[in-house]
């Protein structure tokens, strides 16, 4: 049996929930009231600590400003129609974080301080679990490492955050993107799979680019030829081909999205044949114009299920089908969301009601 760990509560004087507006919810930017934080420092996690949210003391020499060895995670809670709380795919979401952490010569988190830190602070918190609809709890789990030390190694301290914050969808419209030829988020060999800050700090010059051109998001291709699909940097991507599911197959270069993986076993469970192969730009662009290609959408925990409108490419705009007519699309993403907000019946066993 798990022990159940000791954790020091320190409650928050006031709670900010009444100055909150829920009908205004930017993503990640309004926080609850708390967060939990853990220590790894001589070789053990220590500090087990749910307290009120704010700014953390460390130095400005800390390894993880200097040299990233930062990573992070995405999962929800969302609002049960009993008012009970319950937390999607919570595991795969700890065994990525843990993923990454080895990648980049961090720590790994024990399950238990993960998700007993989590059961704490979401309880304490448990007011800011919105619950209308497309509304949850964002969660945000960090590690980065605190040695300050301008040498380059890996640091021998970290700091683990738990941080939540109630949100809508990251897209709140069928998006414009654009496919990149010139720039590349990650290699062969790299950290592309790993959920690491640089990844992220990497795609800002050609994001900001893309965005200067009308595009809302970028699609990635492959670094060496740049034919081939990648993911969206926020999100994987689906598309449906001749009546298929066809996605980017996992390599190091790409993201193992949770909410990709989840796609495709509802999908499955569908009937819908699913292809996780190499999807070269070629087949992409030819696939709208000859109408082969009939949905495509990018899929993550921010993002949910988010249509695409538009993909530019060399220059050309293609137009996708109106996102309300992709009925495969809209019907996984129905069926992912009963289940998550607790309306049709969880027979993976995905929630974890708290
Ligand atoms: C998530 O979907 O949880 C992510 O981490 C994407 C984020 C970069 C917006």
């Amino acid at each position: 049996m798990t022990e159940t760990l000791d954790i020091k509560i320190t409650k928050a004087e006031q709670t900010r929930l009444a100055v909150t507006d829920f009908s205004e919810l930017p993503f990640g930017k309004v926080f609850t009231d708390h967060m939990f934080t853990a220590d790894f420092e001589n070789g053990e996690w220590k500090n087990l600590q749910v307290l009120p949210y704010g700014p953390i003391p460390m130095s400005p020499a800390i390894s993880a400003l200097h040299y990233g060895q930062a990573i992070f995670e995405g999962l929800k809670a969302y609002r049960q129609p009993d008012g009970k709380i319950s937390v999607f795919r919570a595991n795969k979401n700890f065994e990525r974080f843990n993923k990454s952490a080895d990648r980049m010569s961090m720590p790994a988190v024990p399950e238990e301080i993960f998700m007993q830190g989590l059961s704490a602070l979401i309880q304490i918190d448990e007011k800011w679990v919105p619950s209308q609809e497309n509304y949850s709890l964002y969660i945000r789990p960090v590690m980065f490492a605190m040695d300050p030390y301008l040498g380059v190694k890996a640091s021998d301290s970290y700091k683990f955050v738990l941080l939540t914050t109630p949100t809508g969808p990251y897209y709140s419209k069928p998006l414009k993107v654009k496919i990149e030829t010139e720039f590349t988020r990650a290699d062969e060999g790299g950290v592309g799979f790993a959920k690491t800050a640089g990844n992220y700090a990497r795609s800002l010059y050609p994001f900001e680019q893309a965005k200067k051109e009308g595009f809302d998001q970028l699609i990635w291709t492959d670094s060496v030829t740049h034919e081939f699909i990648e993911e969206a940097g926020t999100a994987n991507l689906i598309f449906v081909i001749n009546g298929k599911l066809v996605t980017p197959s996992i390599r190091s270069t790409v993201l193992d999205g949770v909410t990709r993986d989840t796609i495709i076993k509802l999908a499955e469970e569908a009937g819908i044949e699913v292809e996780e192969r190499r999807v070269s730009v070629k087949e992409v662009i030819e696939g709208i114009e000859n109408g082969s290609l009939t949905e495509a959408f990018a899929a993550g925990t921010a993002a949910t299920v988010t249509q695409i409108g538009e993909i530019g490419y060399k220059g050309n705009i293609y137009t996708l089908t109106d996102s309300a007519s992709r009925t495969v699309s809209n019907g996984i993403a129905q069926k992912l969301n009963d289940i998550r907000y607790g309306l049709a019946p969880d027979q993976f066993g995905w929630n974890w009601v708290l």
